[in-house]
């Protein structure tokens, strides 16, 4: 058997020239999970924005500078996180000189999670975030409500333990200040949690 990071890249080269389902068409390219093949925490968003389709990794452009911070509020270092995204290309709808993010149908997330399952299977970590409801979906296979379901430890799908959370863009798109350092210090809270869990499940095992 391969060594996990051996595996991890050869993962991420087969999902390069991904072809199952149209999203290819309009994007730049695949932007895979990056971090350490042994992350204890797995950190999951909705698919890549502009920037990160441009640059090829994830968490790049304005949603990932918030995660950062919040991170780092959190006490969480991103270089021992493994990021990634349900959905690994860029979905959007050209308008003049810009690309409109539009969101993954449920089509396209449940063929894309071929790559996310292995992913998983490879790095396993001890606890799996979702940040918005498209990942929470992809991950636990069933509906959520962020609002009611957040903060705690919960099973996803094949009984990993998983948390969900509000996807950073969420924040930036309210127009109050007030209304985004309240949700920002909620996010910041979500990421405690998670560490705690971690640390909980790391002790336990
Ligand atoms: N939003 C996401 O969900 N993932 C990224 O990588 C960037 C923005």
């Amino acid at each position: 058997m391969a060594a996990p990071a051996t595996l991890l890249k050869a993962v991420a080269k087969e999902a390069a020239s991904c072809t199952l389902c149209p999203l290819y068409r309009n994007a730049t390219q695949t932007v895979f999970g990056e971090g350490p093949v042994k992350a204890a925490l797995m950190i999951v968003g909705e698919q890549p924005g502009d920037q990160e389709d441009l640059a090829g990794h994830p968490f790049v452009g304005p949603a990932g500078k918030i995660l950062d911070r919040a991170m780092a509020e959190a006490g969480l270092d991103r270089q021992k996180v493994y990021l990634t995204n349900a959905v690994k290309h860029f979905k959007n709808e050209p308008r003049g000189k810009k690309r409109l993010h539009k969101k993954p149908n449920r089509y396209e997330v449940e063929v894309c999670r071929v790559w996310l399952r292995q992913e998983i299977e490879v790095v396993r970590p001890q606890l799996l975030l979702a940040l918005g409801v498209t990942a929470a979906v992809a991950l636990a296979g069933r509906s959520v409500v962020l609002s009611k379901e957040r903060g705690k430890v919960i099973a996803f799908a094949d009984g990993q333990p998983g948390m969900v959370t509000v996807h950073p863009s969420s924040i930036l798109r309210m127009p109050e200040q007030e209304a985004r350092h309240a949700a920002f210090a909620a996010l910041v809270a979500d990421l405690k949690a998670a560490v705690k869990a971690v640390a909980k499940q790391a002790a336990a095992a």
